[in-house]
């Protein structure tokens, strides 16, 4: 399926690939294109393809790193249909952020009124993290600098500064103990979970790899989840407005590096999306 792009959002991975940091994890294939979300209008479709039409609304991804482009072909067991009432900046930004978001939720399974620690719980992924364990009924605490409280807060979770003595802030806010962790973050936060008596099998990560495998946790990400249907049921939460990604900012297509040397900040809230240049 051809896609014309309208919206495409950046990933702290694409920039961990650009400079050779996941080489042990998932070696680069050169020659490589760059960006993994998408959302646009379908303009033309092969033979074989039943599902998607000329001007369809669709959201997805690219396996071949090709999204940020004007154009992008995919396969179209790649692509869902964007639900009208999902904003096209949201759709084009909620591939890897969502699915991953999804699986990291999975793994830990957490059931109504457990307590879950997340870190970086405003960004990309973690936001969504949060919201998707509230609408399971969880009680989270949410590690996130102070500038990012109240909106946490508006979401049901708990907010609480990352820094020193984190473990004792922890037990002291959470009485009653805490079931599982989700790290959005880097391995600090994997020997958080084991610090607190957290077992292992309920501590993931989507980025700490390797304290993952030192300790025995769980690495389960956006690779593990490959189904439009469950970005389709992603972007529907958006629609009926259950979920909230907000977009810290957008950038033109012309404008990539800008928008990968403010990711590369890690202090963004939600997602950094590229538009089409005007006109
Ligand atoms: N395995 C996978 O499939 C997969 C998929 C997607 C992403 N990832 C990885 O997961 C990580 C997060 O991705 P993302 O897209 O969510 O990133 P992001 O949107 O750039 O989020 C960055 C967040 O980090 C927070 N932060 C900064 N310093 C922190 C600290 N010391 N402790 C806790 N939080 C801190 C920031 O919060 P404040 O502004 O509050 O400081 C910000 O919200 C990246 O490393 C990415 O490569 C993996």
């Amino acid at each position: 399926v051809l896609v014309k792009v309208l919206a495409a959002g950046i990933n702290p991975g694409e920039s961990g690939i650009r400079q050779g940091g996941y080489d042990n994890h998932d070696p680069d294939k050169l020659p490589q294109g760059q960006g993994t979300d998408l959302a646009g209008v379908v303009v033309a479709v092969g033979d074989d393809v039943s599902q998607f039409q000329v001007g369809d609304e669709v959201l997805g991804w690219s396996w071949e790193r090709s999204s940020h482009a004007e154009y992008c072909a995919v396969p179209a067991d790649q692509l869902a249909h964007k639900p009208e009432l999902t904003p096209w900046s949201v759709a084009g930004a909620l591939d890897v952020a969502g699915t991953t978001a999804y699986a990291a939720v999975r793994a830990v399974n957490p059931s109504a009124g457990e307590t879950v620690i997340v870190s970086a719980a405003a960004g990309g992924v973690g936001g969504i993290v949060t919201q998707l364990l509230r609408l399971r009924g969880v009680d989270v605490i949410a590690i996130a600098s102070e500038s990012n409280h109240e909106w946490l807060r508006g979401l049901g979770a708990r907010p609480l500064a990352y820094g020193d003595d984190l473990a004792a802030r922890i037990r002291a806010l959470a009485t009653n103990g805490t079931d599982a962790l989700i790290d959005t973050f880097g391995p600090d936060y994997v020997h958080l979970g084991v610090e607190l008596g957290i077992s292992a099998d309920r501590i993931e990560t989507i980025i700490a790899f390797d304290a993952a495998t030192e300790i025995g946790a769980k690495a389960e990400g956006s690779t593990t989840v490959t189904d439009p249907a469950v970005l389709f049921e992603l972007a529907e939460l958006v629609a009926r407005g259950q979920l909230e990604v907000p977009i810290a900012a957008t950038f033109t297509l012309e404008q990539v590096q800008d928008a990968y040397a403010e990711l590369e900040q890690r202090h963004t809230r939600g997602k950094i999306v590229l538009l089409p240049a005007a006109g």
